[in-house]
C-alpha cells in the first residue's frame, strides 16, 4: 500500500499549561476533502497551523509522502505544496486585492539590468483567478473596502497561484452570504475534482455535510471520531462535539 499524501503522527501541542491538541493522528490522501470539526478551543486552528507549517508540534511526527519533515515556517509547508486560508484571513488591509493575492510571491520583469515589479501581469493574473472563483472582486480595489466575501475570494485565490496538493480552509464560510457560501463550497467541489485534498473547518453542518468524504471531530484537543460522512449523521456530529457523545 502506497504511503498517505499527508501524516499526522501522535501530535501533541501545548502552550505552556494549555494543551491545545493531545496525541493526534491524521491522515489525509489525495483528492479527499476531510471535515474538521470542534466546538471553539477545540484545537482545529491549531491543527492547521502544525500542518501549514506556522507551529511546530510539541511532540510527534509530521509525514510528507511517506517521509518525516519539519516545516521551518509557513512558506517553507508552502513550497511544499500546502496552502492556506487562515481563519483571520491574514491579508493587508492597505494593499489591493492583486497585491494581497502576491503578496511574497510578487511577479517581477526584467528590463536590461534591473527586475521591476510586474503590476500588470499580476493584475492580469489575479483578474483570471477571481473569475475562476466567480467572484465580483476587481483586483485594483484596496482590501479595506471590501466585504467579507470579496475579503474570503482574495484569500482563496492566493491558494490557486500554485497547483498545492493540499489546501487548508479555516472557516472560510463562517462571515459570508448563502450566495457565497455555495461559491465556496463548489469551489471546494473543483478542487476535488482536479485531485486537490482540501481541510475545510467549519461550525456549519450542511457544509461539511455537503462537500467532505470524510468528518474528523477534535473535542479538548483530542481526535474522537474520524469516520466517511457516509457512515455518520448531522445529529452524531453535534453530539461528539458538545461532548454528548464520548467518541464514534
Ligand atoms: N498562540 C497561542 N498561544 C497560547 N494559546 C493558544 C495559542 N493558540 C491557541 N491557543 C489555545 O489552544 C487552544 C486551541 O485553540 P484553537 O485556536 O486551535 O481552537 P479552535 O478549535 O480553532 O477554536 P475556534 O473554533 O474558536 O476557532 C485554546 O485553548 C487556545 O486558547
Ligand atoms: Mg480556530
Amino acid at each position: 500500500m502506497s504511503a498517505p499524501l499527508f501524516e499526522l503522527r501522535g501530535v501533541s501541542k501545548r502552550f505552556g499549561g494549555i494543551h491545545a491538541l493531545e496525541q493526534v493522528d491524521l491522515s489525509l490522501g489525495a483528492g479527499e476533502v476531510i471535515g474538521l470539526m470542534g466546538d471553539n478551543g477545540a484545537g482545529k486552528s491549531t491543527m492547521v497551523r502544525i500542518i501549514a507549517g506556522n507551529f511546530q508540534p510539541s511532540e510527534g511526527e509530521v509525514r510528507l509522502k511517506g517521509e518525516a519533515v519539519r516545516f521551518a515556517n509557513s512558506a517553507d509547508a508552502r513550497d511544499r505544496g500546502i496552502e492556506v486560508v487562515h481563519q483571520d484571513l491574514a491579508l493587508c488591509d492597505n494593499l489591493t486585492a492583486a497585491d494581497n493575492v502576491f503578496l511574497g510571491r510578487e511577479l517581477k520583469r526584467r528590463i536590461g539590468p534591473f527586475r521591476f515589479l510586474d503590476y500588470r501581469a499580476m493584475a492580469r493574473r489575479a483578474g483570471e483567478l477571481f473569475a475562476e472563483l466567480q467572484s465580483e472582486t476587481r483586483p485594483a480595489d484596496k482590501v479595506r473596502m471590501m466585504s467579507g466575501g470579496q475579503r474570503q475570494a482574495v484569500a482563496i485565490a492566493r491558494t490557486r497561484l500554485s497547483d498545492a496538493p493540499i489546501v487548508l480552509m479555516d472557516e472560510p464560510t463562517a462571515a459570508i452570504s448563502v450566495r457565497q457560501v455555495a461559491q465556496v463550497l463548489a469551489l471546494i467541489e473543483r478542487l476535488k475534482a482536479s485531485g486537490v485534498t482540501v481541510v475545510l473547518i467549519s461550525h456549519r453542518m450542511p457544509d461539511v455535510f455537503t462537500v467532505a468524504d470524510r468528518l474528523v471531530v477534535l473535542r479538548r484537543g483530542r481526535k474522537v471520531a474520524d469516520k466517511k460522512i457516509a457512515d455518520t449523521s448531522p445529529e452524531e456530529a453535534t453530539g461528539l462535539i458538545t461532548g454528548a457523545i464520548e467518541r464514534a
